[in-house]
């Protein structure tokens, strides 16, 4: 068979997504490559890995071609925090990273899975039941990227015919890797602060209600939208898909269900509220439930539940 081949594995979402596809498909079927960061040992005891960096476009190439690559999962981004803070590299990697992706797709005629997010939306989006077709002037560099990015893919499909595909997640929430600089990552330190001092100083603002989605979900979302049939699909790229949506105070509420003690304060960082103020609440989903079958299992119940005896086990600690 052709190969899958992700770009960022060592990230929060690759880092995971890899070993499920090599679950899926065959570990020698799962190309992960990875730039700068340390691929684990887990990742590179079950399969290819090689170092690639997606701005310079013949590593990329030279991998697609040596591997035969049919498929590119292309997950190497810089989240919103860390994209503020340096918005020109942000816009080298986001952006010209994604046209090489799309250029080899194009050239060796690879099918392209594409992260959108929330953060494609902005202040004049409506917040609450975020429509698939709204206003879309998203004011952060992060939000710029993520609209250019899906706009070229769209393009991709209709000028050349390249199979791109593509959601806009919310904020994952995950205990493998953590994320590398986003506005959502409260939602993820939460847990391990919880369970290593019982206690949480969270960044954003309580009442700062977010879209949210348990990793779990992401992985069934990217697998399902790659092996659907799209012959019949209104959209390709950055269908909304919407799991769970809370603030600070009910993430927190649903610990101290497991840690009684749990206490959390705030010490909100202008920055990344800004960046969370622009971003919907919640946004609407028909279109991906409809058209390749969408639905999350996790709520944010039996993602806590989940989170905290997977990070107990992890980090060996007894809550
Ligand atoms: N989780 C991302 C971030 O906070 C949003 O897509 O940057």
């Amino acid at each position: 068979m052709k190969k899958l081949l992700i770009t960022g594995a060592c990230g929060q979402i690759g880092s995971e997504l890899a070993m499920a596809l090599r679950q899926r498909y065959g570990n020698d079927n799962v190309v992960a490559t990875g730039h700068r960061t340390k691929p684990s040992q887990e990742l590179l005891d079950s399969g290819p890995f090689e170092f690639i960096d997606c701005t310079a476009v013949d590593t990329l190439e030279k991998v697609v071609k040596e591997y035969d690559v049919g498929t590119i999962y292309h997950l190497a981004a810089m989240l919103s925090a860390v994209a503020e803070a340096r918005p020109q590299l942000a816009w080298d990697v986001n952006i010209n990273g994604l046209y090489n992706v799309l250029e080899v797709a194009r050239k060796h005629k690879c099918a392209v899975f594409t992260p959108s997010s929330i953060g494609a939306f902005g202040p004049s989006t409506p917040h609450d039941n975020t429509p698939q077709e709204t206003i879309q002037r998203p004011n952060t560099i992060y939000g710029v990227t993520k609209v250019s990015g899906e706009l070229l893919c769209d393009y991709y499909h209709s000028k050349f015919g390249v199979d791109t595909r593509g959601v806009r997640f919310p904020g994952l929430i995950s205990n493998v890797t953590l994320p590398g600089g986003g506005t959502t990552d409260y939602a993820v330190e939460i847990y391990y602060e919880a369970i290593r001092h019982g206690r949480y100083t969270c960044f954003l603002r309580k009442g700062t209600y977010l879209d949210m989605m348990y990793m779990p979900d992401a992985l069934k979302a990217m697998i399902d939208i790659m092996e659907a049939d799209p012959s019949n699909w209104t959209y390709r790229n950055a269908f909304n898909v919407s799991a769970m949506s809370f603030e600070p105070e009910d993430i927190a509420r649903e610990v101290r269900k497991h840690i009684p003690d749990f206490v959390m304060d705030y010490n909100v960082d202008p920055v990344r509220q800004a960046i969370a103020d622009s971003w919907p609440n919640k946004m609407e989903d028909s279109a991906a439930r409809e058209q390749w079958g969408w639905k999350p299992d996790y709520d944010l119940a039996s993602m806590t539940s989940d989170m905290l005896e997977k990070l107990s086990a992890k980090l060996n600690i007894r809550t």
